[in-house]
């Protein structure tokens, strides 16, 4: 099978196709600069796979390491996670963002152009569609950014397609996800976020941990049918499959592609929280707060394209995601660390 560079994978999404690219037999080199991960979730890998996983402590912005990385393997395809994605971050912090995402992918850009690596699949965001006019959201939605964190996503997003209108050998996929959440069903990989979650689902498991007192669930006030948003959960492992089969996609059919991996299903802020509950038996308490600026009241996803596409479909409902979120979360009540 193919080598395969991996950015960002000892982050969460990237963990976890690493995982999956393994265990179908891809080799994998991994590059991440530990900004926001572990390299402890490498070790996790090999206890599953037994295989040790090549791993550079390098950075994006650091172009000689790069090419330094390049010049020691051949790899067929890159999949591209390595970025900065805390929205509220990015609008404090907005030089940051655009240098270390939209440097950061000019930098790994040109160094597989210089070794002829063309093969990329890119770690996109349904933040992509802004605040959207309607849903299911389909790819031919109207585009726009919201906070500089997107505004990352979609300038990498354009920067791709020039980059593929000047030069057709290039072979892209773009995948729009969802809101990725769940563990590996081993419960020994998961998400690690530093410090209290931004995100539902970890800051609802560290709840059921007793890390954090209470949920609070951001307004109840919006037009769906309990008054809490809605969003489209995706199993991190459904996604990370997504991700071989975009590799394997751009073998048979080269060119541009751009998808939404999602489930297709919205469940609102308390249906999270009742699946949760069930999932594992732990009572989360809520309080209801006003609405967070910048949120939408409703976004899930048509996935027909990407089934259209690649020949994918998410297979893991909120059930699970609840299960393996919470067996990953009680297994390692501190995370990595
Ligand atoms: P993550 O933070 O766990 O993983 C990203 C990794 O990139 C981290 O390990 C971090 O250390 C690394 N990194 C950041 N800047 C780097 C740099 N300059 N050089 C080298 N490494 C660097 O996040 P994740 O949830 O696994 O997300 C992976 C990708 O998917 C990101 O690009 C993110 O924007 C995108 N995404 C995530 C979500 C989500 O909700 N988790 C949704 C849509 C898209
Ligand atoms: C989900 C729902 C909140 C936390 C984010 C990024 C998006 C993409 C996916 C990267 C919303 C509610 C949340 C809490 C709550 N990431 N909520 N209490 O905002 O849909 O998407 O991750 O590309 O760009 O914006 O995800 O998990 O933060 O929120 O009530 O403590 O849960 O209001 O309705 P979001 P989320």
């Amino acid at each position: 099978m193919s080598k395969v560079f991996v950015t960002g994978g000892t982050g969460y999404i990237g963990s976890h196709t690493v995982l999956e690219l393994l265990r179908n037999g891809h080799e994998v080199v991994v590059m991440d600069n530990l900004s926001n991960s572990s390299a402890e979730s490498l070790n996790r890998v090999k206890a599953l796979t037994g295989i040790s996983v090549p791993f550079y402590q390098a950075d994006l912005l650091d172009k000689e390491a790069m090419s330094a990385i390049f010049a020691e393997h051949t790899f067929e395809s890159v999949v591209h996670f390595a970025g900065l994605k805390a929205v509220g971050e990015s609008v404090e912090k907005p030089l940051w963002y655009y240098k270390n995402n939209i440097t950061g992918t000019l930098n790994l850009l040109e160094v597989m152009q210089e070794n002829r690596v063309k093969n990329l699949v890119f770690s996109s965001s349904c933040t992509v569609y802004g605040e959207p006019d309607k849903v299911p959201i389909s790819e031919d939605a109207p585009l726009s950014a919201v906070n500089p964190y997107g505004q990352t996503k979609l300038t990498i997003e354009y920067i791709l397609r020039d980059l593929f209108q000047a030069d057709q050998d290039w072979n892209m996929a773009i995948l729009r996800y969802f809101n990725p959440v769940g563990a590996d069903q081993s419960g020994t990989m998961g998400e690690d976020p530093n410090g209290i979650p931004n995100n539902l689902m970890p800051y609802v498991t560290q709840v059921a941990v007793g890390h954090l007192p209470y949920l609070r669930v951001f307004g109840n006030d919006y037009p769906t049918q309990d008054g809490t948003g809605i969003r489209d959960y995706i199993h991190v492992t459904d996604l990370a499959l997504g991700h071989l089969k975009a590799i394997e996609t751009l073998r048979l059919s080269p060119g541009l592609i751009r998808c939404n991996l999602g489930t297709g299903n919205g469940y609102s802020v308390l249906d999270v929280v009742k699946a949760f509950e069930t999932a594992s038996g732990v009572a989360i308490p809520y309080q209801f707060m006003p609405r967070r600026a910048g949120d939408a009241a409703a976004a899930y996803a048509d996935p027909t394209l990407a089934e259209t596409l690649l020949g994918w479909r998410a297979e893991r409902d909120l059930e699970q995601m609840c299960k393996d979120s919470w067996k990953w979360q009680v297994n390692n009540p501190n995370g990595y660390s």
